[in-house]
Order: structure tokens, then sequence, then C-alpha cells
């Protein structure tokens, strides 16, 4: 059984529908200013590890705008719960280069091993408005073809998101063990 340590329900529920048995502990690590995933997500495990018992694993996920030089980026956290989605479609305002990806870091531990970390991505364009209802976050602006990801199931989503991605990489390295 795996400890995944997260505050985002929806994050939870898309890692569990892949890796099976997890067990979301909602107990906080500091999130270092870096300027990768990596830095962010290996800092955070160093904590994390060291406070729970037994196999942990964390992800930080972050949305990179080509036109916005890769912003919001590792500020995707601050920046989703400061200007929102909103705020991201108005700094679009003009913008012919819509471009931009998801990517997600996911961590894993246990006791007498190193950390391990796989990464994943899903390439899309930012919509002109927010649609569906779904998923969390950027979901409603992040289209990929005709559809935001807020208006796929959870199903979908999980056929090509950033965190399947990951995920899924995660859960080969833990079966191939
Ligand atoms: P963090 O990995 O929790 O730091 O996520 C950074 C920000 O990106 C948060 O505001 C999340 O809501 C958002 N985010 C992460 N993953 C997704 C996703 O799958 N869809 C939409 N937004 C996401």
């Amino acid at each position: 059984m795996i400890n995944f340590v997260t505050s985002n329900k929806g994050k939870h529920i898309e890692a569990q529908a892949i890796l099976g048995d997890l067990v979301q502990k909602d107990i906080g690590y500091v999130e270092i200013q870096a300027d990768t995933l990596e830095e962010v997500a290996l800092y955070g495990m160093k904590e994390v590890a060291a406070r729970l018992q037994g196999p942990v694993m964390l992800e930080d996920a972050g949305l990179f705008v080509e036109a916005l030089q890769g912003f919001p980026g590792v500020y995707s956290a601050y920046v989703q719960k400061t200007i929102g989605n909103a705020g991201i479609l108005r700094l679009m305002e003009g913008q012919e280069n819509r471009l931009a990806y998801f990517k997600s870091v996911v961590a894993f531990a246990e006791p007498g091993l190193g950390t391990v970390m796989f990464s994943g991505e899903v390439h899309g364009q930012i919509g002109f408005e927010p649609r569906g209802k779904k998923g969390f976050g950027y979901d409603p602006i992040f289209y990929v073809g005709d559809e935001s990801l807020a208006e796929m199931d959870l199903e979908k989503k999980n056929q090509i998101s950033h965190r399947a991605g990951s995920m899924r990489a995660l859960k080969k390295w833990l079966d191939s063990r």
C-alpha cells in the first residue's frame, strides 16, 4: 500500500485509477521555489519520507504555455490560486499561439531505497473560454482537440493526461521489480 501525499482529491482519484490501492495523506509539505518540477518533488520527498513509514509518493505538476515562455510552469499552483483560469485567458487575449502542455513528475520512495522519479506530458491548447465541469484546476481551459480536459470523464482524461503518463511509468517500474 502506497501513501500518496496530496491535498488534491482529484489527483488522488486519477492516480488511484492507475495504481490501485493508494492511501491519500493530506499532510502538507514544503514546496520550494525552484526552476523545475523535479527539484520541487525531490525536495518535498526528503521531508515526506522522513515523516511517513513505508512506501510513499508525491506528485508535482505544472502548466507550461508557449506564448508565455512557459509561464505559469513551476508557479502553477500560486497562479491558479490568485488569477485563476480567467487570469490566464486574459493574459492570452490577442495571442494566436495557444500551444501549451501539462507536465507531471511523480516521486516514489520507500525505506532503504533512494527516490525514483517519472514524468509525463500532455500537449494541447489554451482555449478561448472555459468549458466543462469535471476535473480540477486548469482543466476547463486546456483543450486536446475539440474537448477541454474538464469535459472528459476520468477514463478519457486518464488515457491521455500528463499524470496518467507519469503514474503508468511508475506502475511499470513497480511491476517490473
Ligand atoms: P500541484 O502539482 O498541485 O502543485 O499543481 C499545480 C497547479 O496545477 C495546481 O493549481 C493544480 O490545480 C494544477 N494542476 C495540476 N494538475 C492538473 C490537471 O491535471 N489539470 C488541471 N490543472 C492541474
